[in-house]
């Protein structure tokens, strides 16, 4: 089975994913992690910076993907790990840098392949709930479910601004709107496979609704049998 998660920034989207992998025994796909990834591993190993990373080469990636380098894993307790040639990069993956970052590399056509060939080798070997920005859309139409959640600007913004301070960032309500409303706006009006709601795709405002409402709003779909 695989349940498809997409949704703007600070949406809630891999929070909700991770208890609801967690409860049914599924698999967690973070696909932002994937992205995230890459970006890091083209500017940390690769040589690539912020203007370059505008063009980036096929062989690249490759090498950044590579089976025998990269290892994405998931766990039940300690949810998604991601490493590089042995060494744990997970803890990085989530700096305001990366953030910059994976807007440059995520529009392009050859990271996305890239990208999208990895999601579905996964999918063929566990049940999966699986969080992104094109996963329902585009990467998994066929998926059993699909839902799109989002939440208002400004809640957005104030939980992101939360997470960046608990990471040690100091960020004003403000700056925490602009950025994530122009990451927001990148990923919506990319020309290749932009965030947008599947077809058939089930959408949930949880702006007025805490976690473990989100997650009982998810399961009352999924668990609901369907005749
Ligand atoms: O979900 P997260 O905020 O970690 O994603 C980081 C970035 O990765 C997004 O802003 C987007 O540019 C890119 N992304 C994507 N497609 C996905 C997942 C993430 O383009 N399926």
């Amino acid at each position: 089975m695989i349940i498809t998660i997409d949704g703007p920034t600070a949406s809630g989207k891999s929070t909700v994913a991770a208890l609801i992998a967690k409860k049914l025994g599924f698999y967690h796909l973070n696909t932002g992690f994937l992205y995230r990834s890459l970006a890091y591993l083209l500017v940390t190993t690769r040589g690539y910076s912020e203007s370059t990373l505008e063009n980036v080469k096929q062989e690249d990636i490759a090498e950044c993907v590579r089976p025998d380098f990269f290892s994405y894993t998931y766990d039940v307790q300690k949810d998604v790990c991601v490493s590089y040639r042995g060494t744990e990069i997970t803890r990085f993956l989530k700096d305001s840098s990366v953030d910059r970052y994976v807007v440059i590399i995520s529009p392009q056509k050859l990271v996305r392949e890239a990208m999208v060939e990895q999601q579905r080798a996964l999918a063929k070997k566990y049940n999966l709930v699986i969080d992104g920005r094109d996963v329902g859309s585009l990467v998994f139409p066929q998926a059993n479910f699909k839902f799109y959640l989002t939440a208002s600007l400004p809640i957005r913004a104030a939980r992101w601004q939360k997470d960046q301070l608990a990471r040690g960032n100091l960020f004003t309500l403000e700056e925490a709107q602009e950025l994530i409303s122009d990451r927001d706006v990148k990923d919506m009006s990319r020309k290749i496979s932009p965030l947008a709601v599947a077809e058939g795709g089930i959408e949930i405002d949880n702006s007025q609704l805490t976690l473990d409402g989100t997650v009982q709003t998810f399961l009352s779909y999924v668990m609901t049998p369907c005749c």
